[in-house]
């Protein structure tokens, strides 16, 4: 890495972000709705979610490529809602790297210094490449790095401005999975060393847990939940976050009782109890959730005590041993298929296809929804592509075997 000078004249520029009521609207189409949120200096802030929720946009209208319909952006305690893209205290890095093929990696990081006659190009630009570790290879062409070094030659480039704020839009969607990883944790590294604010945009959950101080999870123009990783997984507040990130259990069922710590929710005749304030809705319809890693197996009906939940029998339609952990699907009446992942050192039973099972877990694991799950979200749809594809062969195949 760098040296610790360097990094500290990267550390100077990191400045707030806030979007304060933001909306973006093209002809007839909301892209952005309301959007508030505030990105604290030096942190690493990612905004996950589904492609064409507005992330893209959200980035364009930071950096000053898209004007906002309604609604105000601060950098710093600066009001940069008219002002043009080039005044603002941003750099972007985009999925396609686009370094010039013909200059060498040193050119690439000096062209815009250059370009805009900063003193001293030479020495900010030989500091940015020794900040991700790429001085070795300065005088080579891009073509003869891997994808990986091509990533953090354009991560140089857009460091090297001092921007206060790194807007990297899917910087790693070009990698390969490992390489992803490791560029992940690279890129974490470089940003805690230089202090920069990074605003990331990422549709791969995984990532965006492993980077960010705060995760903002985006659906259709609006964010569903901000928070710590940590948080947004163990307390999802909507059932798009509870699906999103990670897996989820969910069952529909009618508060039937409210005491001052849990409530009751009746599911097909199951008593699911979830802490008061781990729950969005306290009356009527409520969705509780359980994660398949809180879920015990049982192969006989287990002793209870009052901090759980329990419920089945159910039968095991599905075990997938995958060495670490076992993925078993259940199905309980009434509750549909549930999902249990369960450790191989764990205390819980294991089981066989079509063995009877009980399930718990601690009530304190449990969550309540006030939205419920959409209706064609349990049944696969036998309609896309690959399933029809696969009747299409089962088709051919029947017929190809009565000859
Ligand atoms: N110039 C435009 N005119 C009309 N609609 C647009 C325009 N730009 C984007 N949109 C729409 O706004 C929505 C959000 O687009 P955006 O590019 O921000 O999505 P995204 O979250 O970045 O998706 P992805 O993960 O696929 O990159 C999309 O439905 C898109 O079709
Ligand atoms: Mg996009």
């Amino acid at each position: 890495m760098g040296s610790e000078s360097s990094a500290k004249q990267f550390a100077e520029a990191g400045a707030d972000l806030s979007l304060v009521g933001v909306s973006k609207r093209f002809p007839g189409f909301t892209a952005i709705d309301d959007l508030t949120l505030k990105v604290p200096a030096g942190s690493f802030f990612a905004l996950l979610g589904p492609s064409g929720c507005g992330k893209t946009t959200t980035l364009r209208l930071v950096a000053g490529l898209e004007e906002p319909t309604e609604g105000k952006i601060l950098i710093g305690e600066k009001d940069v809602t008219d002002t043009k893209a080039y005044q603002r205290p941003v750099n972007t890095v985009f999925q396609s790297y686009a370094l010039f093929p013909h200059m060498t990696i040193f050119e690439n990081v000096l062209f815009g210094l250059k370009r805009r006659k900063i003193r001293d190009a030479d020495k900010l630009a030989t500091d940015a490449l020794a900040l991700v570790e790429l001085a070795h290879v300065a005088h080579r062409k891009p073509a003869q790095l891997s994808g990986g070094q091509q990533q953090r030659v354009a991560l140089a480039r857009a460091v090297v401005n001092r921007p206060a704020l790194l807007l990297l839009d899917e910087p790693l969607g070009a990698l390969d999975l490992k390489l992803r990883r490791q560029m992940q944790l690279e890129l974490k590294d470089i940003q805690s060393e230089v202090g920069l604010t990074f605003l990331h945009v990422t549709h791969d959950q995984e990532e965006a847990m492993t980077m960010a101080d705060t995760v903002a999870v985006m659906n259709e123009g609006r964010i569903e939940q901000m928070g710590a990783p940590e948080e947004l997984y163990e307390s999802p507040k909507t059932v798009f976050v509870a699906t999103f990130l990670g897996q989820s259990n969910l069952f529909v069922g009618t508060v039937s009782g409210s005491g001052s710590e849990v409530i009751t929710v009746s599911a097909s005749g199951n008593e699911l109890r979830v802490p008061v304030e781990r729950a969005v809705a306290h009356r009527g319809e409520v969705t509780v959730g359980i994660r398949p890693e809180k879920v015990s197996l049982h192969v006989t009906k287990p002793t209870l005590t009052a901090s759980q939940t329990m419920i089945g029998p159910g039968h095991v339609t599905d075990a997938s041993f995958s060495g670490v952990s076992t993925q078993y699907l259940v199905e309980v009446p009434g509750l549909g298929e549930i999902t249990v992942f369960a450790q191989n050192m764990s205390r819980g039973d294991h089981a066989r296809l079509g063995d009877e099972v009980y399930l718990s877990w601690d009530i304190e694991h449990a969550f309540g929804l006030a939205d419920a799950p959409p209706p064609s979200a349990r049944f696969v749809s036998d309609t896309d592509t690959a399933s029809v594809a696969v009747q299409e062969r089962e088709k051919l195949e029947a017929e190809l075997g009565e000859f």
